[in-house]
């Protein structure tokens, strides 16, 4: 195919996929991964696929916003990334230093009201890049218009553990009842501001793994997977588009299945589920996937 006829064609194929998404989903997680295989691809070195990918994280940001995303997280740089060879992590903590007082100082993050803040295991970063975040969150604190998190010396189990030995040490001091631990109470101690819940995680690069990445927020929210081929810095806006698509089917399928769900409990029970079920029919009655009513539904379940 010559690259005139393949541009066409993508174009075409963005519009297709454009106008087969109707929803966005709230929060986007992001496991950038293929950069040094690109590189490699490319007769170049690791640090440079890094930087070409940190190209594609910024056309990302400005896809999500425009599509109605209002949380993206990044893995940017995982607990085992520590392990990679001195010239590759120096070279990728000076790109991640770069980039977060760049964003600090960008026009379209100001514009748009962007918020920056990092999660992850700041003690073991470098203070350059400990100094570099503090800047970009402190000149983006006060925003809300959207939420861009930076995973750095990030694992997600790590994280968890010291949620739990948090939530020990109240209970031992007798500052909480082991009764009081609910879903709250770990939230609070894993940030200080919390995270929405996960819709949809994208992963490059080939690999068909999550990787320790916000267990809690979209392993307990079964966020939607995308896995795709393209290594990070050439992920493209229809790749993008797909992920969005996969979301959205994904969770018409989740309305259907509860809306079936609770009218098979009407039929079968009464009670304080029953008035349970009805509102969950009330509540999806406008968002079921077009062409679909609750009475239809009603229906086929009646003939079943
Ligand atoms: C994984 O690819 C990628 C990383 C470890 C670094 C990701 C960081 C960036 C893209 C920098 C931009 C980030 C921001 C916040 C601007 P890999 O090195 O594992 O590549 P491979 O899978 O081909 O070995
Ligand atoms: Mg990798």
């Amino acid at each position: 195919m010559s690259s005139w006829v393949r541009r066409r064609f993508h174009a075409a194929y963005e519009r297709l996929l454009r106008r087969e998404i109707s929803g966005a989903p709230t929060h986007v997680a992001v496991i950038q991964d293929g950069n040094r295989r690109y590189a490699d691809r490319q007769g170049a070195d690791a640090p440079d696929g890094h930087r070409a990918g940190a190209q594609t994280t910024e056309r990302v940001l400005d896809w999500c916003k425009d599509m109605g995303v209002e949380e993206l997280t990044l893995y940017a740089f995982s607990t085992e990334n520590f392990d990679r060879p001195d010239h590759e992590r120096e070279a990728l903590f000076d790109l991640l230093e770069e980039k977060l007082y760049e964003f600090g100082d960008d026009d379209r993050v100001h514009d748009g009201e962007v918020r920056i803040r990092v999660i992850g295991d700041e003690g073991m970063l470098p203070d350059r890049v400990r100094e570099a975040v503090a800047y970009a969150e402190r000149r983006t604190a006060d925003y809300e218009e959207f939420t861009l998190n930076v995973a750095l010396a990030y694992g997600g189990r790590n994280e968890l553990l010291s949620a739990a030995r948090d939530v020990a040490r109240d209970v031992e001091s007798g500052d909480l009842a082991a009764e009081e631990i609910d879903v709250a109470e770990i939230e609070r101690r894993l940030y200080d501001d919390s995270l929405r819940d996960v819709d949809l995680i994208i992963r490059t690069g080939g690999d068909e793994r999550t990787s320790n990445f916000l267990p809690w927020h979209a392993n307990g929210n079964e966020a939607a997977v995308f896995f795709c081929t393209p290594y990070w810095p050439e992920f493209s806006k229809v790749d993008f588009l797909r992920a969005v698509r996969t979301y959205e089917s994904r969770e018409e399928s989740w309305r259907r299945t509860k809306v079936e769900r609770a009218l098979a409990l009407v039929k079968a029970v009464g009670g304080v589920e029953l008035d349970e079920a009805r509102g969950v029919i009330e509540k999806f009655r406008d968002k079921l996937p077009e062409g679909t009513s609750v009475e239809e539904l009603e229906a086929e379940e009646t003939a079943e």
